[in-house]
């Protein structure tokens, strides 16, 4: 039997619980499907942060590079620890480390869910692009509290991270429906952005059957409100794939529904994988986070390590539990029963 070596991170506040949600759904995808998920839970998060004074081990990367794939919660607890410091002390790093450069986050109205627009055609791919860009963590802070404090964020696009970013964003759309939009800011930013738009043009003469538009994140923005059935795969910076990302969520019904896969195409080096959302100190520990985000994207988990089958009857009984109305409105149901509906349709379908 396959056996898949996972490392769990839950994090902060609901990243437990539909951490936990999760891979109750996984574990019994696994057993029907006959292979098996070894897990080992990392207790890195805020409250791992207060006890040692770091986010994670200094070996953390090095032990995390044994595992097939990570999962992982939400992490943040803002009250305790500042978000700048709970980020790129572990979410970030992780991305970077192993090179985990294509954040894909599909953006589908799922059977039964009734988004904010009324459209019944919403069903785009986003690719971010995850280590780089307005991200890198370049810059710095000098005359720190005086008058003449100074503070600088420099984002940083390589010829490489946009080459490959674009690329991967091109052969989403040739399995999709062959239409890839660039977003960019080209206009204000005369620098990163050109060049974006520059190496969109080049690496677009390899696809000649995906059709490609560029536009700038403002209007992009408009766009995923007004037409969004115009929109096939969007591929995205860090920073705007960020945002347009919860965007995405909020049309598609709300963050309770918006997976993501970090994703390393080089299968020697772990992949991860989380829900688009956070921590929600606000609904943390009440049990009513919705875990459908977080359940597909272990289905998406499961794709990549290579279950293609299991990865769609996770998602399959995800859509026979909104279909049935479990799960489709925030606070109707807890995170049990979404949970517990999920299960039962996994068991018969
Ligand atoms: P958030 O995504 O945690 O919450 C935003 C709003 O959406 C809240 O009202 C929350 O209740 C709701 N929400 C989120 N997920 C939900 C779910 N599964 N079901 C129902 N409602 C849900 O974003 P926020 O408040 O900006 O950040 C809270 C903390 O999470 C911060 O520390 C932030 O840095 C961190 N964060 C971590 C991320 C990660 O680990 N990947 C991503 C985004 C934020
Ligand atoms: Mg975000």
């Amino acid at each position: 039997m396959t056996t898949y070596k996972l490392a769990l991170i839950p994090g902060d506040g609901i990243g437990l619980d539909v951490t936990d949600a999760t891979m109750e759904v996984l574990t019994a995808a696994a057993q029907r499907f006959g292979f098996e998920l070894k897990s080992d839970v990392f207790p890195w998060s805020c409250e791992y942060y207060i006890k040692h004074g770091v986010m994670m081990p200094e070996d953390g990367i090095a032990t995390l590079s044994k595992f097939d794939a990570i999962y992982l919660g939400a992490v943040g607890w803002p009250d305790t620890v500042p978000d700048s410091v709970s980020l790129h002390g572990l979410l970030l790093p992780i991305r970077k480390a192993f090179t985990q450069y294509a954040n894909i986050r599909p953006h589908r109205l799922l059977p039964g869910v009734e988004g904010p627009l009324k459209c019944d055609a919403f069903d785009i791919l986003c690719i971010r692009e995850n280590t780089e860009g307005e991200y890198s963590g370049a810059g710095g802070r000098v005359h720190q509290g005086q008058d003449n404090e100074v503070a600088t964020e420099v984002s940083v696009f390589t010829r490489k991270g946009v080459e490959r970013i674009i690329r991967f964003g091109f052969e989403q759309a040739r399995a999709r429906r062959k239409h890839l939009t660039s977003v960019t800011k080209s206009n204000a930013q005369k620098y990163s952005m050109v060049f974006w738009d520059e190496v969109t043009r080049e690496v677009a003469q390899e696809y000649p059957d995906v059709t490609v538009s560029h536009m700038h994140i403002d209007a992009m923005c408009a766009k995923m409100v007004m037409a969004p059935e115009t929109l096939d795969v969007i591929v995205a910076s860090n920073l705007f794939g960020d945002i347009l990302t919860d965007l995405g969520a909020a049309i598609q019904g709300g963050l309770g529904f918006a997976a993501s896969a970090n994703i390393c195409p080089d299968p020697a080096v772990p992949s991860m994988f989380e829900p688009v959302h956070g921590s929600a100190p606000d609904i943390a520990g009440k049990n009513i986070a919705n875990p459908i985000a977080a359940i597909w994207s272990g289905a998406m988990m499961l794709d990549h390590l290579g279950e293609k089958d299991a990865a769609s009857a996770v998602l399959a009984a995800v859509e026979a539990a909104t279909l049935q109305g479990v799960g489709t409105k925030q606070g109707q149901s807890t995170t049990d029963e979404i949970t517990a509906a999920i299960l039962a349709a996994l068991e018969v379908s």
